[in-house]
């Protein structure tokens, strides 16, 4: 796979330790379907969780995430666009062009957003790469989507939604649809995948929608 083009769109996915790992894969390879620059951040406690939920999907988790999350990202993917690309950063990396306004990119997904991820956005405090990519985007007035995950909710977290949409960003939780009778659960993950890609201006195909 060559390196994504110059004027390629680039999209930042941020992965959060919330459960739900599997949406960030669809995402990223939904993404690179298109002829698009993907750079994807992992938390440390996104690590902790992926290598669990992931099992069940046919990763096996080295030591340290860059050590194979690229190639099972790939491995599996289908329909790669010649000129789509992956970086794979860890929330480490500070020296990464996201951490800058200066890096024009098209827009960030926090998929699954964790409440502790959430909090540090709503609040601005931009401890770690994920936080730091974010809080330019909102600064820059880039899309920022949140696909925050936790049930219940407490005040807390409501509250912290309520800031960063303020702030500008779309709060997304990863709530499945059913009207396009999906009958496995990567069509389920789909339904979610298909709205973010919406409200990042992908076009996609990925449900079949909803007509009267
Ligand atoms: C298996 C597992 C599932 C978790 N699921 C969630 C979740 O759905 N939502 C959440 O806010 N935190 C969840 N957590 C807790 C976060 O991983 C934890 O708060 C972590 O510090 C988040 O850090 P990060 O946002 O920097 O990734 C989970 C932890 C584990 C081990």
């Amino acid at each position: 796979m060559k390196g994504a083009q110059r004027g390629a769109k680039t999209f930042i996915v941020g992965i959060s330790g919330a459960s739900g790992s599997i949406y960030a894969v669809r995402l990223i390879r939904a993404l690179m379907e298109e002829p698009c620059r993907v750079i994807a951040m992992i938390s440390d406690g996104a690590f902790r969780v992926l290598k669990h939920e992931l099992q069940g999907f046919g990763y096996r988790a080295g030591q340290q995430i860059q050590d194979n999350f690229k190639e099972f990202i790939l491995q599996k993917a289908q329909n790669l666009h010649p000129q789509a690309s992956l970086e794979v950063l860890t929330q480490h990396r500070f020296d990464a062009g996201p951490a800058s306004g200066s890096f024009i990119h098209q827009g960030m997904v926090i998929v699954p957003c964790s409440m502790k991820t959430l909090g540090a956005v709503s609040s601005g405090f931009a401890d770690n790469l994920i936080t730091r990519a974010a809080d330019v985007c909102l600064k820059e007035k880039r899309p920022l989507v949140m696909v925050t995950r936790e049930t219940p909710l407490n005040l807390i977290h409501l509250e912290n939604m309520t800031r960063a949409a303020r702030a500008g960003a779309t709060i997304m939780p990863p709530c499945p649809s059913f009207y396009s009778s999906p009958a496995s659960i990567d069509d389920l993950v789909d339904t979610v995948v298909a709205r973010i890609l919406d409200h990042m201006g992908v076009e996609n195909q990925l449900v079949q929608r909803w007509s009267s």
